[in-house]
């Protein structure tokens, strides 16, 4: 179960305090740090951009895995690699292209993943996997934590079978909790992104109910 890892994302932090929650999530036994870059016009909501991202790198220890919920993706990606970014994913919807995308993301020294929205079945990636070193399935429509999680099981079964043995991890991403984690997990799933579920209840100040929230998941 351990080989599971859980990604927190700081789209549920406190805004006013990135590097110490970062630090808390880490020191509470997070993986990775997940990043969610939203841009006002592939989701309808904005977050933060290449500066910020690359302020948080001075925090994170483990994998900084930054999710781009932008579009077009090519023009920033070596701005994300300038600011660290460890693992870079881009939607297969953003663009025409995602086999370039993958390819670039590679070429800039990153790892690359490719995101797919609910609406969008497991074959839209089946042709890029060796591209790719992670492929992640959206359990809600992307723009906003918090959401309640979509049953998307029979298509990260259908991943997990296409990926064969190639080395690609499956991150699932929306409304994972204690409750939805292990069916994700069943059906394939080695990353988990959590947002709302691991800061509920807890403050930066009080790390300790991260920790319980990370453990429970
Ligand atoms: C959604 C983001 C997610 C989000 C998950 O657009 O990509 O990473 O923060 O939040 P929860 O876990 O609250 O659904
Ligand atoms: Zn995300």
């Amino acid at each position: 179960r351990r080989s599971v890892k859980i990604a927190p994302s700081i789209l549920s932090a406190d805004f006013a305090d990135f590097g110490r929650e970062i630090r808390a999530i880490e020191d509470q036994g997070a993986d990775w740090v997940h990043v969610d870059v939203m841009d006002g016009h592939f989701v309808p909501n904005l977050t933060f951009g290449p500066p910020a991202v690359k302020a948080f790198r001075r925090h994170v220890k483990t994998v900084m895995d930054v999710h781009l919920m932008i579009a077009p993706v090519d023009p920033y990606i070596e701005a994300y690699a300038e600011a660290g970014a460890d693992i870079l994913t881009a939607h297969v919807e953003a663009g025409p292209h995602i086999h370039r995308t993958l390819q670039a993301i590679r070429g800039a020294g990153m790892k690359a993943g490719v995101a797919l929205n609910p609406g969008t079945p497991a074959s839209a990636v089946a042709h890029v996997l060796d591209l790719a070193d992670l492929v992640c399935v959206m359990t809600v429509n992307p723009g906003f934590g918090g959401q309640s999680f979509i049953d998307m099981t029979g298509k990260i079964a259908e991943l997990h079978a296409i990926i064969g043995d190639r080395p690609v991890h499956i991150e699932i991403d929306g409304g994972v909790d204690p409750k939805t984690a292990p069916k994700v997990v069943a059906a394939g799933a080695d990353v988990l992104v959590a947002g709302s579920a691991v800061f509920k209840g807890g403050s930066v100040d009080d790390p300790e109910v991260y920790g319980r929230n990370i453990r429970a998941i």
